[in-house]
């Protein structure tokens, strides 16, 4: 009897994980179609819930100083004012739109500079000095606390 009430429940879970796990396929395949792009757009721009990490900075002991800056993982990132707010920093992918050699910030003109044919970027990353003829792509700065991370 034991063993039988044991199997009756086994078989029970089952049956539900079986349905449980093709309700979650059904979402699954729904959100991949044309929903996907959008809900995925619009959660990493409003919400920031959804684009993935490319760099973290603990702002209680990086980016302390207006000009201070951090260049890692293709990321470069600098502060721009006092405050961890988000308007404080710019961040930008590090390669240079000309031919992709990574940039330089450089805190005595406040400028990025790609020493491979001399384009100089503002502090917006439009093109200040070609031969680029487009500015750096900028990447989301959001923060939590002392966490900032760049998406
Ligand atoms: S790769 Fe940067 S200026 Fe040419």
């Amino acid at each position: 009897m034991e063993r039988k009430e044991f199997l009756n429940k086994i078989s029970g879970g089952l049956a539900f994980t079986c349905v449980a796990c093709m309700m979650a396929a059904c979402s699954k395949d729904d959100s991949t179609g044309s929903g996907n792009n959008t809900g995925g757009n619009t959660g990493g721009n409003t919400g920031g819930g959804t684009g993935s990490i490319l760099l973290t900075i603990n702002l209680a002991t990086q980016l302390l100083a207006v000009n201070d800056f951090v260049s890692d993982k293709g990321i470069i990132i600098v502060r721009k004012a006092a405050g961890n707010v988000v308007s404080s920093f710019a961040a930008f992918v590090n390669a240079c739109p000309h031919q992709g050699v990574a940039v330089t910030f450089r805190k005595s003109s406040n400028d990025f500079y790609c020493s491979a044919h001399g384009s100089t970027f503002s502090i917006t990353g439009a093109v200040v000095v070609s031969p680029a003829t487009s500015g750096l792509s900028a990447r989301t700065v959001e923060i939590s606390g002392t966490t900032l991370n760049v998406k």
